[in-house]
């Protein structure tokens, strides 16, 4: 098993890509805390996967002090964090202009300052908040540590919105950033760059807006959640040791760079 003996923290674990990744690392032998929004989907989580010593907590990424907190119970329970896959997200706030862009085919005119302010606050700081806390925990205890950081292709390219875009560009950023300053700890900073994933925010999402994606990959089907484990199981495991401040994109083609 490739991370047998690990505690691994997934944030958003209650749905989508996280509920996947906490299966897989589960599965490879990692003890996984999975954290979420809505406790009961983590606890959810938790009780699906194999093995006894997993652990599910209720958190705000947004949030600096239910960060901290979070993270005061996770070690806490386990005493170490090897592994954070900072996973929680939103791409779309109300009032971030979407119902518009659907009718009028633009979005950013009609973006509020808190459909903007909101999500980054999600999606950027949220990323910022946890990395720190699992830092702190991961040099306290001398051990080498992979931390993943979930960006998107709208973090790489033309698709997305101006506040998804900019929020998953900024993850890369913190993914360089910390990469370069964390190395001579041992700790690893990657980010996955998602295409199209079939998951519970892309089935909120209209066909207008995925159907020309997915007509465009060349793989010609949208992304399944195990895509994007098996990458992250990758990043976590010993397998990717000499891999840090690179982005992976399992995106069937659509975006190439
Ligand atoms: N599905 C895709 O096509 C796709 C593509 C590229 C990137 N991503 C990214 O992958 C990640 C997971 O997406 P998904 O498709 O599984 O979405 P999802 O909506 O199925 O799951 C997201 C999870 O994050 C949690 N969450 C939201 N706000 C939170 C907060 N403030 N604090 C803690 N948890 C919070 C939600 O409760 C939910 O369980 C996101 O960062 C998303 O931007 C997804």
């Amino acid at each position: 098993m490739k991370l047998e003996n690990r505690v691994a923290l997934v944030t958003g674990a209650g749905s989508g890509l996280g509920r996947e990744i906490s299966r897989h690392f589960a599965e490879e032998g990692a003890r996984v805390a999975a954290v979420d929004l809505r406790p009961e989907t983590a606890e959810e989580t938790r009780s699906m996967l194999a093995g006894s010593s997993h652990f599910a907590a209720a958190v705000d990424v947004s949030d600096g002090s239910s960060v901290v907190e979070m993270f005061g119970k996770v070690d806490a329970e386990y005493g170490r964090v090897d592994i954070l896959v900072n996973n929680a997200g939103v791409d779309h706030i109300p009032g971030d202009g979407r119902d518009q862009l659907l009718e009028t085919g633009q979005q950013t005119i009609y973006m509020s300052d808190e459909g903007f302010t909101k999500l980054m606050a999600i999606n950027v700081n949220g990323v910022f908040f946890c990395l720190r806390e699992a830092t702190r925990i991961m040099q306290r205890e001398g051990n080498p540590g992979s931390i993943i950081n979930m960006s998107s292709i709208a973090g790489l390219s033309q698709f997305g919105n101006v506040s998804y875009s900019a929020s998953k560009s900024a993850v890369l950023g913190i993914t360089r950033a910390t990469a370069a300053e964390l190395g001579r700890f041992g700790i690893r900073v990657n980010a996955i760059c998602p295409g199209v994933i079939e998951t519970p925010m892309t089935a909120g999402v209209t066909g207008p807006l995925i159907a020309p994606l997915v007509k465009a990959t060349p793989l010609g089907r949208v992304g399944q959640p195990a895509d994007i484990a098996t990458t992250a199981v990758f990043l976590a495991s010993d397998e990717s040791g000499f891999i840090t401040g690179q982005w992976i994109s399992p995106n069937g083609g659509l975006v190439m760079q």
